[in-house]
């Protein structure tokens, strides 16, 4: 077999060589730079899952009394910056690929937001509950990893909070609403281009 085809964006691989690039957001007037690099997901552009996710979940204004913000599998963190930035609420962003940690530290310091990145398989390092829980989950990495990011989710929320997620029709959206009905009381939020944007609050 190819030893391409088995290199993920979620793999751990030190010898893949870096190629810095930045990548510019604007949100009304504020600015945010990103530093990304090979072997992370979406290196040379903001995903427009995430973007749509982020942007959908300001739009709805729900939860702005929220004070702690868990962005699970955060790449190099462009979800979890924005929104603790904008909603002046510290995060905490956890991804399993350690380049993904590293820069998404960098983005948090070179943004200013009171956030911290830290290596975690799913939620093995999370300590803490959380008032929202947001993630663009790796498909790639397969149902059982994404179901256990969405059903474990559950396990470290705060009471009345919320788990946000963008998923793709294709990528099998509306049987993981069924995958997560026992749980949580769901909402699709919005649906463009074939994302589904929801929105999962504990029964
Ligand atoms: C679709 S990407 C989203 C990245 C980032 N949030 C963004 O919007 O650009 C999913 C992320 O989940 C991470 N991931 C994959 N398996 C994981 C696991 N078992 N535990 C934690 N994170 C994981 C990947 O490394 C990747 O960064």
């Amino acid at each position: 077999m190819n030893g391409d085809f088995l290199e993920h964006y979620f793999t751990n691989n030190r010898n893949l060589k870096s190629d810095f690039r930045d990548i510019k957001y604007k949100y009304g007037e504020i600015e945010f730079n990103f530093t990304s690099d090979n072997g992370v997901f979406s290196k040379n552009r903001i995903d427009y899952g995430s973007q749509t996710l982020v942007e959908t979940f300001l739009s709805k204004n729900k939860l702005l009394n929220i004070s702690s913000i868990l962005d699970v599998g955060c790449g190099y963190g462009f979800i979890g910056i924005v929104l603790s930035k904008l909603l002046k609420v510290p995060a905490t962003l956890i991804d399993i690929n350690k380049r993904a940690v590293h820069l998404a530290n960098k983005n948090i310091k070179q943004n200013g937001v009171e956030a911290v990145a830290k290596v975690s398989n799913i939620y093995e390092t999370v300590d803490q509950t959380y008032d929202l829980i947001i993630t663009n989950p790796p498909i790639r990495a397969g149902k059982q990893i994404v179901y256990e990011m969405l059903r474990g989710a559950k396990e470290y929320l705060n009471k009345d909070g919320e788990l946000w997620f963008v998923i793709r029709r294709e990528q099998g959206a509306k049987s993981t609403i069924k995958a997560l009905e026992d749980l949580y009381k769901i909402e699709i939020v919005k649906k463009e281009k074939g994302f589904f944007i929801i929105y999962a609050k504990i029964d």
